[in-house]
């Protein structure tokens, strides 16, 4: 570990310097949680299509694209001149402007259980109004959230997303957590946790708390926890058990929907009543969205005499809206198929690699998003995606990061469009060469690893 670390400070003076610097205004230089590891991040100064340069001058090949919202890669041409034509028009601004009309009827035309949107800011204000919307429509308050799943910032997000598991109940009860100091014991009450994947316990769960359940909220593949697809007809089984027993089903797509033009909901034909989108929506600007069936939807509507109040200073703003626009109109149905099949070429170069080592590792996905995991254990929830490795999982990160890959420091990765299967041989041939340098370290650290 430190040879390698010594080569990452050795090849980021120059990020060290301005991470020296940064400490004296930002706590710990940081200023997003997910993107600080050890020693410190290196600096970027510029993005162009897959490549990431740093204020070294050294480049990568960026397999994380700002946590999967970058489908374009970085200042794709078409999005960048939409922006700066934007920019020299009008900003943001407190009316409408046409472009809502045209962003709302994109979506509502591929997402098949859009009818009609509301417009925002991020991924957490997305999630946070779903489930704010859901407990106006049912008039209850708790909901049911995955352990390991992740959908923002908002207190009622953050409960059992990394919980200790010495902590945390038996599978068939796990216990709500706050993930952090600061979140009110009051939120723990209204938010009750399910294991994902476990059908039989997510059925008793719903049963248990219907009569306070507003709704249960899922990403259709876990993204923070590890890429963990569901079980066969796992989601099918969710729709049917939340509309037998009055619970809205809320769909967290702010990573998925990259995996088809009508995202999870299409790709694994399973219909939720509220979706909850971010990241690739705003082609590169901070967004977020709510879309949902007309009946729900309409509680947001001024005309009615009650109704749901949702400002935002920066909601619908132009800039994002024809960012996202021209981020739509490049997504064709050639682009899913390129992405996935890149995707998959990609985890099965990475698969194949851990068996060539002989080593049971695993690597899950769906499509363009994918995850390695150092554990013999197959990953199918929160708990068995925790037995991974953690040194391995830095070990590997900086030794990728050394030669020239970006990926997560949780081991995720994702395709953009500009990608061929150029740059996931080129990511195949950096993997193999940090796993023959890890490989020993294997033997000491996860001996149950090395398959006898
Ligand atoms: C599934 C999911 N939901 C919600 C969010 C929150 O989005 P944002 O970071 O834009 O607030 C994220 C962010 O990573 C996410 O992955």
């Amino acid at each position: 570990m430190t040879e390698v670390k010594n080569e990452y400070i050795h090849r980021t003076q120059k990020s060290q310097k301005m991470y020296q610097l940064a400490k004296i205004f930002l706590p710990g230089g940081d200023a997003r949680t997910v993107t600080f590891f050890e020693p410190y991040p290196a600096f970027i100064v510029k993005g162009k299509g897959y490549q990431l340069y740093d204020a070294d001058g050294n480049n990568y090949i960026d397999f994380l694209n700002n946590y999967t919202s970058l489908i374009h890669g970085h200042c794709h041409p078409k999005i960048i001149k939409a922006i700066k034509e934007q920019l020299e028009s009008i900003q943001a601004i407190h009316a409408p402007t046409e472009y809502q009309v045209k962003f709302a009827e994109m979506i509502s035309e591929r997402f098949p259980s859009v009818d009609k949107i509301r417009i925002m800011n991020s991924g957490t204000e997305a999630t946070m109004n779903a489930i704010r919307l859901a407990r106006a429509y049912t008039g209850k308050d708790k909901i049911l959230k995955a352990e390991g799943g992740y959908h923002g910032t908002h207190n009622n997000a953050q409960i059992s997303i990394h919980p200790h598991l010495e902590d945390s109940n038996p599978l068939n009860h796990p216990k709500s957590i706050p993930e952090s100091k600061g979140i009110p014991k009051s939120t723990l009450k209204d938010v009750v946790i399910f294991p994902f994947n476990h059908q039989q316990i997510t059925e008793n769960l719903i049963k248990e708390h219907k009569k306070e359940l507003a709704a249960v909220i899922i990403e259709p593949v876990m993204g923070a926890a590890g890429i963990i697809p569901p079980k066969d007809d796992y989601l099918k089984f969710l729709r049917e058990i939340t509309n037998e027993n009055d619970v809205l089903l809320i769909f967290d797509e702010v990573i998925t929907a990259r995996l088809s033009r009508g995202g999870a909901q299409q790709y694994f034909n399973v219909i939720p009543d509220i979706t909850a989108f971010g990241k690739l929506f705003g082609g590169g600007t901070p967004v977020g969205v709510l879309g949902g069936r007309d009946e729900i939807m309409m509680l947001y509507s001024p005309e009615r005499t009650e109704f749901l109040s949702q400002s935002g200073t920066f909601n619908a703003n132009p800039v994002t809206l024809v960012g996202g626009i021209a981020t739509f109109e490049l997504l064709n149905d050639s682009a899913y198929t390129q992405l996935n099949s890149l995707g998959n070429s990609l985890k099965d170069g990475i698969s194949d690699t851990f068996k060539e080592f002989g080593i049971n590792a695993q690597v899950t996905g769906e499509g363009s998003l994918l995850n390695m995991h150092f554990t013999e254990k197959d990953v199918i929830d929160y708990r068995s995606a925790s037995t991974s490795n953690v040194e391995l999982c830095s070990l590997l990160y900086l030794s990728m990061l050394n030669h020239g890959i970006w990926i997560a420091p949780r081991l995720m990765s994702c395709i953009s469009t500009p990608m061929s299967k150029k740059e996931i041989e080129a990511f195949l041939e950096v993997f193999r060469a940090s796993f023959s340098l890890i490989k020993p370290l294997i033997r000491k650290l996860a001996p149950s690893l090395v398959a006898k």
